[in-house]
């Protein structure tokens, strides 16, 4: 951070801070040896992507998944995950037969699948949004203690995970409407944190409103199991700008990410004025 401050020039916040989060903390977290580090994000995006509706894109994505699965097999097959990690605690709970070895590369592709790209965006998307919002910056600056809302609005307005889908297991009904059993449904997280009917104004970007009730993160048993280290990440970046940071000035279009899944920048320019 005080380096990016010293160049005093344009920086891309994408590849400068949103991905550099993520990517300083993730790969130790779960123990991934060096070897594998510059292939990550492109693996993760493609894990997220085939996750989307059969389009070239879905196509394109699938041998890099396939490679990321022949990775971790062989990084569990090898026991090579760094001792002292997540990675490394699950190799030893699959020898105490608490999971078997066969799940722990699934159970690693299920972790790791979602744990960059979608903080990539929540990161990227918070400095677009706080460069085009002054005022709301300005907030932030007064009361870091806003941080911890100020990832939940980011995340609500700018949804990183737009949608996924679910089976019924039941025949059922949703607001009246009929649902067989194995049908499949939609669940769009993006469209229900705008829902004007709970949001006033829906498409406003207000770091003080109550937001902690969105489904960015999904929702249930399943609500997204990172969450506890998304905001970490978000806070703690959105905390040290603000005390060191007066501006951000926007510096160029952001450029959106093309994805199936993910709602995000692939670059964000901006200034940052030190304080
Ligand atoms: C701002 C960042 C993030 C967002 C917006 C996000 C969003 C989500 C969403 C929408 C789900 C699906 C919930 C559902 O199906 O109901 C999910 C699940 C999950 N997320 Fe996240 N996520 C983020 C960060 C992370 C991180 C950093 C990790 C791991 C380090 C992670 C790991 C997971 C896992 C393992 C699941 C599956 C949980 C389950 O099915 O039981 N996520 N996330």
């Amino acid at each position: 951070m005080t380096s990016l401050l010293e160049r005093d020039q344009v920086i891309d916040a994408v590849t400068d801070i949103a991905q550099a989060m993520p990517m300083s903390v993730v790969p130790d977290f779960l123990g991934m040896p060096e070897d594998c580090r510059d292939r990550l994000i492109e693996w993760a995006v493609a894990g997220l992507e085939v996750g989307g509706p059969p389009s070239e894109r879905v196509a394109a994505a699938v041998p890099l998944t396939i490679e990321l699965a022949e990775y971790l097999g062989a990084l569990v097959a090898e026991r090579r995950t760094v001792p002292g990690s997540l990675g490394h605690d699950l190799l030893t709970a699959a020898d105490r037969e608490d999971v078997s070895m066969e799940q722990c590369p699934a159970l690693m592709i299920d972790y790791f699948g979602p744990s960059l790209e979608t903080t990539i965006s929540a990161l990227g998307s918070a400095i677009a949004l706080f460069s085009q919002h002054p005022g709301q910056w300005d907030l932030l600056r007064a009361n870091p203690d806003l941080a911890a809302s100020a990832f939940n609005e980011v995340i609500r307005l700018e949804s990183p995970l737009r949608s996924f889908t679910r089976v019924a297991g039941r025949n059922t009904e949703i607001g009246g409407d009929p649902l067989e059993e194995g049908s499949r449904v939609a669940v769009l997280f993006a469209s229900a944190n705008r829902d004007e009917r709970k949001r006033d104004p829906p498409d406003e970007f207000d770091i003080t409103r109550e937001n902690a009730d969105h489904v960015a993160l999904g929702y249930g048993v399943h609500g997204c199991a990172g969450q506890g280290l998304a905001r970490l990440e978000v806070s703690s970046v959105l905390t040290r700008l603000a005390r060191s940071v007066s501006r951000l000035e926007p510096a160029g279009e952001p450029r959106p990410v093309v994805h199936s899944l993910v709602r995000g920048y692939a670059s964000v320019p901006v200034r940052l004025h030190a304080a």
